[in-house]
């Protein structure tokens, strides 16, 4: 499938009314287009002339509208961590779907091969046991199935050890006839959020030299390696620019959300959960209709756009504003912006696109809860 199979869904529903930000009931996640249409452009031309390519995590954002925009910039397909995502993004049209997690299980292996026949997939795999399921469930669906061999490359998760170990697994692969042995895949998560970027520079290349050196052992034993597939957000250009690196994988980045941003400044926040004040206890206080189920309290706490209040608590459907500088009354509306975006697009069933403070669109966030 061609980018440009991409372009219809690329642009806005023809048959949505636009509607004021006033119109909209709270709590909503809403997306300004134009900031993550500028993240998307920084990342297109960045990978324009590289040798390595772009493979957006989709588990950030779940909707399958902004996996095919970051597909019409020139990424290759998107990477996902769930069977219930990619069965979304294949439906939805994406060309080519990695998933990073692996999937083992009869009741998921199955389906892998089912989902397969939509377009390309690609598994990760570690062990002896999941891949021999693999070749099984793959037969039975006479289905074949694509993978790569997870390395564990110093995050201490998942995937290989040794190089040892990734060629014997590799051969076993190779010698099963129902799955396509295409390359290798090693997140540096350790290194995505070091905050000093020389530091963190170290850790991403120590971590991208042994995905590589991994690479190079299979291929000096005569096993061809297409894919090796590394990155997250915080080392996405040092990860796209590594020598040996086809493909990257990091997520964030494209709406960005308040923790990132202080590690990765090069892109803007995009994601904000509008809401209303519901409650001016005391001079310094206002209470938000928005709590923990509507937006993330994971790594800190969200952060008010354009200043004025702080957040100081959520709870399950209240957030505690400790005013500085802002006046708000009954009934204002507040943006916060979520200290982190996976795990608030999570929480919602449909994100507003929002373009000169007027709503332009609304998109299902189709893959929400989808943890299968
Ligand atoms: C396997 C894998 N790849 C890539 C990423 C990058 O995601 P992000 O860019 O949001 O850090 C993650 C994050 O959890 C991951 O688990």
């Amino acid at each position: 499938m061609s980018p440009t199979t991409a372009e219809p869904t690329a642009v806005l529903s023809a048959n949505f009314t636009p509607k004021s930000l006033a119109e909209l009931d709270t709590p909503a996640l809403m997306v300004d287009l134009s900031a993550m249409e500028r993240n998307i452009a920084r990342m297109a031309a960045f990978f324009k002339d590289k040798p390595a390519k772009a493979r957006p995590h989709s588990k950030t954002h779940k909707t399958p509208q902004i996996a095919l925009r970051q597909i019409a910039a020139g990424a290759i397909g998107v990477t996902c961590a769930k069977l219930d995502e990619a069965e979304v993004m294949l439906r939805a049209g994406v060309p080519s779907v990695l998933i990073a997690n692996q999937v083992v299980g009869p009741f998921k292996t199955a389906r892998a091969a089912r989902l397969a026949r939509l377009g390309e997939l690609i598994l990760s795999v570690d062990s002896a046991e999941n891949v021999r399921e693999l070749d099984a469930a793959a037969a039975r669906e006479g289905q074949p199935l694509n993978v790569i061999i997870e390395v564990d490359v110093g995050m201490d998760r998942s995937g290989t050890r040794t190089p040892q170990e990734t060629l014997e697994l590799a051969k076993l692969i190779r010698g099963l006839p129902n799955l396509r042995f295409r390359g290798l895949m090693g997140y540096e998560g350790h290194a995505v959020m070091i905050p000093e970027r020389d530091k963190r520079a170290e850790a991403a290349r120590l971590a991208n030299s042994k995905l590589v050196s991994h690479a190079e052992y299979l291929r000096a034993n005569r096993v061809e390696v297409e894919i090796v597939s590394a990155g997250g957000s915080g080392t996405w250009e040092m990860a796209g620019s590594h020598p040996g690196i086809t493909e990257v994988q990091m997520g964030s980045w494209v709406t960005m959300d308040a923790h990132y941003k202080k590690i990765i400044p090069e892109f803007e926040n995009a994601l904000t959960v509008l809401c209303t004040v519901i409650s001016r206890p005391s001079p310094e206080r206002a209470i938000l209709d928005c709590g923990m189920k509507a937006i993330t309290k994971d790594f800190e706490l969200p952060v008010v756009k354009d200043g004025g209040a702080e957040v100081i608590s959520l709870s399950e459907e209240h957030c505690k504003l400790k005013l500085t500088s802002r006046e708000l009354a009954i009934g204002d509306r507040v943006e916060l912006i979520p200290s982190h975006g996976c795990t608030t697009f999570n929480l919602h069933n449909e994100l507003f696109v929002v373009k000169d403070n007027e709503v332009v669109d609304v998109w299902p966030v189709a893959a929400r809860g989808g943890f299968h």
